[in-house]
């Protein structure tokens, strides 16, 4: 393999030297299983084709300031992947496997570790698809599990910057009562009619309930947070809706916003409140927290300012969170798997 350019990998897809594998037949998973061969010998008619039997997660290993590797929350993965699974009628996989395949993939492409300091990390894709050959409507019985890896650059090659979101009334990300809250790879889909458009004006997508288009949903591919400040007290907002998928940097994010002393409300937000918005950002595992400067709605033509740069407080929750997931702070939740790494070898 050729030595990478840490300072040069963007936020792409990186080929990792090897994937892990492992099947599910007859009712029982297989042990996991490294392998070099990127491509698989699917099925035309299998399930995840025919019918987007296919769920999918994303999570991160970092380098630490201490040398340690530390894989962040992966269990919160493995419980939503399982929630997936079960929404599109998937075996679940359990999350011992989940992590074991992810030690595994991990430890074979140890050399794709981004170093400490370069802001870039090991990005793990599972999947899960159905591969049980049908072409009658309905799910399959048989499974494949694969974690992808890949180095990705940091998400902020120069500074901490904030980004310009727009309404989107035209296209729905997901049903009330769809599969908004898995993590399916339809929901994606079903979003580039939006999404497209957006990035082509250098925007990123905010989605409206689809039942009223007046509650804000989520981001194409983050949750939403909204800051606000009264008499010195400080809410963190974030909306309560069956349609978005339970971010686990959201949830990380609350649980140490909470502890800073400040107000942390979940419930419908309506878009006019961004009025009253002191700050706000999209936060997922990509980016953490991504401010937002301003939200344009074309409907109504109109902007709701927010900051031109990343405000105080998410500035603050940014780094406070990104200080657990490098070891600069302890970790008091527990929230990282720390990786024991000596002479280039992961010791457990
Ligand atoms: C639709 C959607 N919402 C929210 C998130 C953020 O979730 P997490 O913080 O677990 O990465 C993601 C990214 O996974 C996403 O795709």
């Amino acid at each position: 393999m050729k030595e990478i350019d840490w300072s040069k990998l963007g936020f792409h897809y990186t080929e990792p030297e090897y994937i892990v594998r492992a099947g599910y037949h007859n009712g029982a998973w297989e042990e996991p299983y490294a392998t070099k061969d990127k491509f698989l010998h699917l099925h035309v008619s299998a399930t995840c084709l025919q019918y987007g039997q296919e769920a999918f997660e994303g999570l991160k290993a970092f380098r630490g300031v201490d040398g340690k590797i530390r894989i962040f929350r992966w269990r919160e993965n493995a419980k939503r992947m399982a929630q997936s699974a079960k929404g599109l009628y998937m075996a679940s996989v359990p999350e011992e496997l989940f992590g074991k395949a992810i030690r595994l993939a991990l430890k074979k492409n140890i050399k794709l570790l981004p170093p400490y300091g370069t802001g870039a990390t090991l990005y793990f894709r599972p999947l899960l698809i159905g591969t049980t050959p049908r072409l009658g409507v309905g799910p399959g019985k048989d499974f494949e599990f694969i974690v992808i890896p890949s180095p990705i650059g940091p998400y902020y090659p120069g500074k901490f910057h904030c980004t310009t979101f727009i309404v989107n009334r035209h296209v729905d990300r997901a049903a009330p009562l769809g599969t908004g809250q898995f993590k399916v790879g339809g929901n994606y889909a079903s979003s580039f009619r939006a999404t497209e458009p957006a990035h082509a004006q250098g925007m990123d997508c905010l989605f409206l309930d689809a039942r009223h288009h007046r509650y804000i949903d989520e981001c194409s591919a983050a949750n939403f947070i909204g800051i606000k400040e009264n008499n010195g007290q400080i809410e963190y907002l974030t909306p309560r809706s069956t349609a978005i998928l339970p971010s686990i940097t959201n949830n990380s994010l609350m649980t140490l916003a909470k502890e800073k002393g400040f107000k942390v409300t979940r419930r419908r937000i309506r878009l006019e409140e961004l009025e009253q918005m002191s700050e706000a950002a999209a936060c997922g595992t990509a980016c953490v927290i991504s401010p937002i400067d301003k939200v344009f709605d074309p409907e109504n033509n109109r902007i709701y300012p927010l900051t031109d740069n990343p405000g105080p407080i998410l500035t603050e929750l940014y780094h406070a969170l990104k200080d657990i997931q490098y070891g600069r702070t302890e970790d008091r939740h527990g929230w990282c798997e720390v990786i024991e790494y000596e002479n280039k070898k992961m010791k457990n």
